[in-house]
């Protein structure tokens, strides 16, 4: 068949679920993957026929994406700031809003002259924060924790695949438990924030497919994740040490003033691109 052909089967059998444009993008993405092929090549060479195993790849994603399975579970990998990570169904996918809480600790970080610091990722997930930060900090000292098993085993291999030396951990933070007694310069965290209520506003890819474990948190307890980690923080980091948290749009005002009441000053809420309250810098 040829390629062209399956674009148009593409749009006709998704339409009802995505735009053109991401259509488009779904179909580029797996054609370069599992054919090597560039957007380019189709433009300059429309009339490329494809054998049946060539199809077979296309076609089985194709299905997947009408089941609304994200693309990077399909493609087994996302990508994130300077980094591709291999991600499966245990791990989150890394968000855009996380890429920008990177950038406000490169930002922050990334010009003193000593950026030997030590640094700490809580929840760490695909480890996308922790090995970013290691790549774009070489002389840190970085470690990460996980509650998930799973998630970790996806962030030790990602660490090896981009030549990065994280120390990973099982710990539970909200136990307290199980970190050696290591002070920080720098904590940085986007734990799960998605109130249950919150749940009609999620798309249908992240609620059938991500792990609830990364995502929610009780509306009677929205800010337990923030709470544990801010009294941790204060026992682990160093005397001006920094904490970065990823925080829930729509309580900025509150996980803020919970910062300033305990243990923290100088609490900055920074907008994400969307112009939305997304994250917070806080000094011991
Ligand atoms: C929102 S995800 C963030 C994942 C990754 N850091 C990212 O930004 O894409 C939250 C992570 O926290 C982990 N987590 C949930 N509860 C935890 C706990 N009690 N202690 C440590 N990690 C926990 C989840 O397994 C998940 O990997």
């Amino acid at each position: 068949m040829l390629l062209k052909e399956i674009k148009t089967i593409f749009q006709n059998e998704l339409a009802a679920l995505y735009p053109k444009e991401e259509i488009d993008a779904f179909f580029y993405a797996m054609v370069e993957h599992y054919l090597g092929l560039e957007r380019f090549v189709l433009v300059v060479t429309p009339n490329i026929t494809l054998t049946k195993e060539e199809e077979q790849p296309l076609f089985e994603g194709l299905m997947r994406l009408r089941s609304e399975e994200p693309i990077q579970y399909i493609l087994g990998e996302a990508s994130f700031r300077d980094v591709i990570l291999k991600v499966n169904k245990e791990v989150l996918i890394p968000r855009p809003e996380t890429e920008e809480l990177v950038a406000w600790v490169v930002q922050e970080w990334g010009n003193r002259e000593d950026t030997s610091s030590v640094l700490l990722d809580i929840g760490t997930g695909s480890g996308c924060i922790a090995i970013a930060l290691a790549k774009a900090l070489p002389s840190a000292k970085v470690y990460a924790l996980d509650v998930s098993k799973k998630a970790l085993e996806v962030a030790m291999e990602n660490a090896t695949l981009n030549n990065v030396e994280v120390t990973f951990m099982l710990a539970d933070i909200l136990a307290f438990d199980a970190v050696p007694d290591v002070a920080f310069d720098i904590i940085i965290s986007n734990p799960p924030y998605v109130r249950t209520s919150e749940r009609p506003e999620i798309r249908n890819n992240v609620k059938k497919y991500e792990p609830e474990q990364a995502l929610f948190v009780s509306d009677e307890h929205p800010l337990l994740y923030y709470k544990a980690i801010a009294r941790f923080a204060n026992a682990h980091l160093k005397k001006e040490g920094s904490l970065f948290l990823e925080i829930n749009q729509y309580l900025g005002k509150e996980t803020k003033a919970f910062l300033e009441e305990h243990y923290f000053t100088k609490v900055e809420l920074k907008k994400d691109i969307f112009g939305k309250d997304r994250m917070l810098k806080a000094l011991k």
